[in-house]
């Protein structure tokens, strides 16, 4: 019998590897954002039409590339990024693998302009199902533009299964969403079939949230902040009554990557336990810190799952995280106690970074933020005026053995014997003698 193994021409293979990168408009999306947030830009554009189908093209003010390297850019396992397998385990950037731009130029028409800064002219480059059919010198802005036509016009079954625009549409706003959120020191703006849909000034985690999001969002978050020695959380939680019936709006970053975890989104419920409605969801945005040795990254085609070395660790920070978040802004399950002593709520003395108090804010994770942009924000965030909102918000109803004097759980320790109900006594990690004192001020029992 003859032989019958031969090797695949390069652009079918390509075709096949393109498959894990690229499965919809919203892929090329993905790649060419995270490839302009690791290039330093400052503001990103997206434009896109058909729903990304006709095009998705990119432009940024990042550092550009040169005319050697955005030929290279093209190459499968060609990057900037690392260099040895050492690096594999300390990747901060949200690219690595080179094979995104490889990827997408197997299976559309690719228009890359490039120019850094010290370059008089930049780069123009053509390229078609892998083939590079033109380059030459271009005048250009610095930074970089790159417009993905046509995707999947040689792989027509490919193209076919690709649903209706407002699907794709759906899918190109949901990593629209994650890069703007995990990047609200970058301004993005969005545009489809020319119309402006977004325009996000750079600005704090808060402000990026509610121009994303919405306005009622304003009201409705509690910053969240815990950080021990080997992992940071921060970010913000929904109050429960803002919890929805659809499971949209949570969000997990780990080092500024958004990822799915179903084990970690059991962690911000388990937080959460008692206090939302059946069948809802409450909205969250969460980024965790870790020494990126504690992580695996290279577990899944796109990037959006990883391995944690010590997951149960993780598991346990979220949920206090979460946890104390909830307590801190008065909206954790209340306790009731005997008789008619009025147990006016509490208020930490403490008012330093790490109290989780004023004025610590998980906007803290951004380098432009300071306590003056905090003081001023123009959103109104404020920690301090959330704690006054969470006293005059209307009250979650609560369980007839919840309805008494109350004060939360997460600042008081309770004496086991003027607690009304066990089921209702939490048990919280103990605090430094001191820190918590009775206060009467604000915070009026209801
Ligand atoms: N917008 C850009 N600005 C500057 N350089 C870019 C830009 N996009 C791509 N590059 C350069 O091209 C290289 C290849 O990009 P590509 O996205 O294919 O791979 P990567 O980002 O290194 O890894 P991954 O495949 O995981 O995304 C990058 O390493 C980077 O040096
Ligand atoms: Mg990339």
């Amino acid at each position: 019998m003859p032989d019958i193994i031969h090797l695949l021409p390069e652009y079918l293979a390509n075709q096949i590897a393109a498959g894990e990168v690229v499965q919809r408009p919203a892929s090329v999306v993905k790649e060419l954002l995270e490839n302009a947030v690791d290039a330093g830009a400052t503001q990103v554009q997206l434009i896109v039409k058909e729903a990304g189908k006709q095009l998705v093209q990119v432009v940024d003010n990042g550092a550009g590339m040169s005319p050697t390297d955005a030929r290279m850019s093209l190459e499968r396992h060609a990057t900037s990024k690392i260099r040895s397998t050492e690096d594999l385990f300390r990747i901060r950037t949200l690219g690595f693998r080179g094979e995104a731009l490889a990827s997408i130029a197997a299976v559309a028409q690719v228009e890359i302009r490039t120019k850094q800064r010290e370059y008089d002219t930049g780069t123009l480059l053509l390229v078609e199902g892998s083939q590079v059919t033109s380059q030459q010198p271009t005048a250009c802005p610095d930074g970089t533009s790159i417009a993905v036509k046509n995707l999947f016009f040689n792989v027509p079954a490919r193209r076919n299964f690709l649903k209706s625009n407002a699907v794709e549409m759906r899918h190109i706003l949901d990593e629209f969403q994650h890069v703007a959120l995990a990047n609200p020191q970058v301004a993005f703006s969005l545009y489809q079939n020319e119309l402006e849909v977004f325009g996000l000034p750079a600005g704090k985690l808060s402000q990026r949230i509610v121009a994303l999001l919405g306005n009622g969002y304003k009201e409705q978050l509690a910053a969240c902040e815990e950080v021990t020695h080997s992992i940071a959380v921060k970010g913000f939680v929904g109050k429960p009554e803002s919890s929805k019936k659809s499971r949209g709006d949570q969000f997990f970053f780990v080092n500024n990557r958004f990822i799915r975890s179903a084990y970690l989104n059991h962690a911000v419920l388990a937080a959460y336990e008692g206090l939302l409605a059946r069948d809802t969801h409450p909205f969250y945005v969460l980024f965790l810190e870790l020494d990126p040795k504690a992580i695996d990254i290279n577990v899944h085609p796109t990037k959006t799952e990883i391995k944690f070395e010590d997951e149960k660790t993780v598991y346990a920070v979220v949920r206090a995280a979460v946890k104390q978040s909830l307590g801190l802004h008065n909206i954790a399950p209340s306790l009731d106690f005997d008789g008619d002593v009025n147990f006016a709520p509490i208020r930490p003395l403490r008012t330093g970074k790490g109290t989780g108090l004023v004025p610590t804010e998980a906007d803290d994770h951004l380098p432009a933020a300071t306590a003056a942009d905090r003081a001023a924000s123009s959103d109104g965030y404020r920690p301090d005026a959330l704690a006054a909102s969470a006293a005059a918000a209307p009250r979650r109803p609560r369980p007839a053995c919840q309805q008494g004097h109350r004060a939360s759980p997460a600042l008081i320790p309770i004496p086991a014997a003027t607690a009304t109900s066990a089921s209702c006594r939490r048990v919280l990690p103990s605090r430094p003698a001191g820190s918590w004192k009775l206060s009467t001020a604000s915070w009026a029992s209801p």
